[in-house]
């Protein structure tokens, strides 16, 4: 008879009079058709089953259902009227499989179906009035399939049609006509096509569209944009596209957009009426393009701006009122250009900012950090300038920030050292990770590192962890000037004590390199001298002992040998 976990779950059915739910997985055909007590069921899980093809009316039994799902069943062929009889059935899920042609697959309306899912078939058509018999629709999945053609009217009577899934298809050009008609759609999936035009009427009777993807598409122009059906929108991403130019006035008419996602374009100018008329735009994101100028007035109407990303352009320099109009700012990203300069005045407006990265590029004085505005909270502020070109800093206000990152500049070595030698909050980071090998293990050793340059020289200077080491001698320190008087007693390095007067800071460094050096080396040569003195005692018969024992010595060596 059946095997065994089928037999079980139709034993499970006829005696259990309140059972609803179904679930059968890796089930043919002839099973399905013994599955008895149907009138019961209203929902039905079908997965990794071998159903190549279904009949007419063969969920005629199962006229409960609400929920039919069918997956991963290598289903290619549905007869005409397969799906007749399921007059309340509200989801219908045949995604994963193998169909190639869409019908209505039913003679009557199927009234109650608001979900279907066909995604991940090889469907290429959608012929017109398709969904003609399923007219309460409302979410519509026809993701990575192969479509290329949209036929006039297609979507013919889904007038409460709310989500549309388009994506991973291969659509070039959208038709005026193919979304007439969906008056009530709001969130609308194309991304991951070849689109490369839009009519212009395109979207022209969807006044509730909210949301539309375009991302991943060959789009150059946003000329349609600029029609009456997408004045609604609040979210648009138009990332990995070629658009290489934004029109003057050219999104004034979607005023209520939150989100705009431009990123991996072509762009490379943002003028004065670009975005104008985007006063409600929350998050812009024009990052990966080849942006080198940034006009004054360019961002002046975006007055509700929390976020703006301009990271990765060629941008070298910015107005001094480029952000004054958008007060609301809590993240300013625009690392990875090739800024020189920012006007100490840049950021005077900004009372809520909280995130600011600027690394990556070639800044050489940081003032505008000491001209914030006065009410801003520095506590609750993120500012990273590593990666810049950096020599010197003036600390004292900068050091009450969230986190500073300071790694990676061009660190004037007095400068540094005069810094470094007293203690900074950990929320200031100077430091860059080194991997050292050092011969003596053969290990690598992870070690804290900062670059500075002394004239023509670089230098590098090791980091040790100062908290580390035992503060005894702290009352008779002579460390001269105190550091800072907003932050209570920083813990003076004091280890190894060496009169100032004599010595300058830099030289307690290099005396302490210096006596690392020693020691790695005194050690070095202790353990070569217990080697030797090993050998001479076993003689020449056990050598291999010896061997043994530097393997213990050099594991990675050792384990490279043996495969
Ligand atoms: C379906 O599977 C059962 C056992 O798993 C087998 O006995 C039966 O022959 C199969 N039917 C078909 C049509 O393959
Ligand atoms: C069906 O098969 C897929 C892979 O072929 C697997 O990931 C999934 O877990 C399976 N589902 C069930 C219910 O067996
Ligand atoms: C899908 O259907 C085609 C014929 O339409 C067939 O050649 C192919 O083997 C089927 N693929 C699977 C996975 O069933
Ligand atoms: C836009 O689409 C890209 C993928 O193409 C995605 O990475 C990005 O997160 C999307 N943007 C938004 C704002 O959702
Ligand atoms: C995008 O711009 C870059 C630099 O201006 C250029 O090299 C590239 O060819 C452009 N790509 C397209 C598709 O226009």
């Amino acid at each position: 008879m059946y095997p065994l976990p089928v037999s079980l779950l139709l034993l499970i059915l006829s005696f259990s009079f309140r059972v609803s739910c179904l679930s059968l997985s890796n089930c043919n055909i002839t099973e399905v058709t013994l599955i008895r007590n149907t009138e019961l069921l209203t929902s039905l899980t079908l997965s990794n089953c071998t159903l190549p093809h279904l009949e007419n009316a063969f969920f005629v039994r199962f006229d409960h259902l609400l929920q039919l799902e069918l997956q991963h069943s290598g289903l290619s062929n549905l007869d005409d009227f397969a799906l007749n009889g399921l007059i309340r059935l509200q989801s219908l899920s045949l995604g994963h499989n193998n169909l190639s042609v869409l019908r209505s697959w039913s003679s009557e309306p199927l009234g109650a179906l608001s979900i279907l899912d066909l995604s991940h078939n090889r469907l290429s058509k959608l012929r017109s009035k398709i969904f003609g018999l399923y007219p309460q629709l409302q979410q519509l999945d026809l993701q990575n399939n192969q479509i290329n053609q949209i036929e006039e009217d297609s979507f013919y009577g889904l007038s409460h049609l709310k989500h549309l899934h388009l994506n991973g298809n291969q659509l070039q050009h959208l038709d005026g006509s193919f979304f007439r008609g969906l008056h009530r759609l709001s969130s609308l999936s194309l991304q991951h096509n070849r689109i490369d035009s839009i009519e212009m009427e395109s979207f022209e009777g969807n006044t509730h569209l909210r949301s539309l993807r375009l991302d991943q598409n060959l789009l150059s122009s946003l000329q349609f944009l600029s029609q009456r059906g997408l004045a609604r929108l609040v979210h648009l991403n138009l990332s990995n596209n070629l658009v290489q130019k934004l029109e003057p006035l050219g999104l004034s008419k979607n005023f209520e957009l939150q989100n705009l996602d431009l990123s991996f374009n072509n762009l490379t100018k943002l003028s004065k009426e670009t975005l104008s008329g985007l006063d409600s735009l929350e998050r812009l994101n024009i990052s990966h393009n080849y942006v080198d100028e940034m006009e004054t007035e360019s961002l002046e109407s975006l007055v509700a701006l929390l976020q703006i990303d301009v990271s990765l352009n060629r941008l070298t320099t910015l107005p001094e009122t480029l952000f004054h109009a958008n007060t609301q700012l809590e993240e300013i990203i625009l690392a990875n250009n090739q800024i020189v300069k920012l006007s100490p005045q840049i950021f005077h407006k900004q009372n809520h900012l909280r995130y600011m990265k600027l690394n990556g590029n070639a800044l050489d004085d940081a003032k505008f950090l000491h001209r914030l505005s006065p009410s801003l909270n520095s506590l609750s502020l993120y500012v990273d300038l590593s990666s810049n070109r950096l020599s010197s800093v003036n600390l004292s206000s900068l050091l009450r920030f969230r986190y500073l990152n300071l790694a990676d500049n061009n660190w004037n070595c007095a400068w540094l050292v005069a810094n470094l030698v007293r203690k900074l909050p950990n929320s200031v980071n100077f430091a860059r990770p080194w991997s050292v090998i050092n011969d003596w293990s053969e290990n690598i050793t992870n070690i804290d590192g900062v670059d500075c340059s002394e004239g023509e020289s670089n230098r590098s200077i090791i980091l040790l962890d100062v908290s580390a080491v035992p503060l005894q001698k702290t009352d008779n320190c002579e460390c001269g000037q105190t550091y800072d008087d907003s932050n209570p007693s920083p813990p003076p390095l004091t280890w190894p004590k060496i009169p100032t007067d004599r010595f300058d800071s830099r030289s307690v460094i290099i005396w302490m390199l210096a006596a690392i050096a020693i020691a790695f080396a005194g050690l070095r040569w202790l353990r070569r001298f217990v080697d030797r003195n090993e050998k001479r005692k076993l003689g020449k018969k056990e050598l291999n002992n010896v061997y043994v024992s530097k393997v213990q010595w050099q594991p990675v060596r050792n384990e490279l040998e043996r495969s």
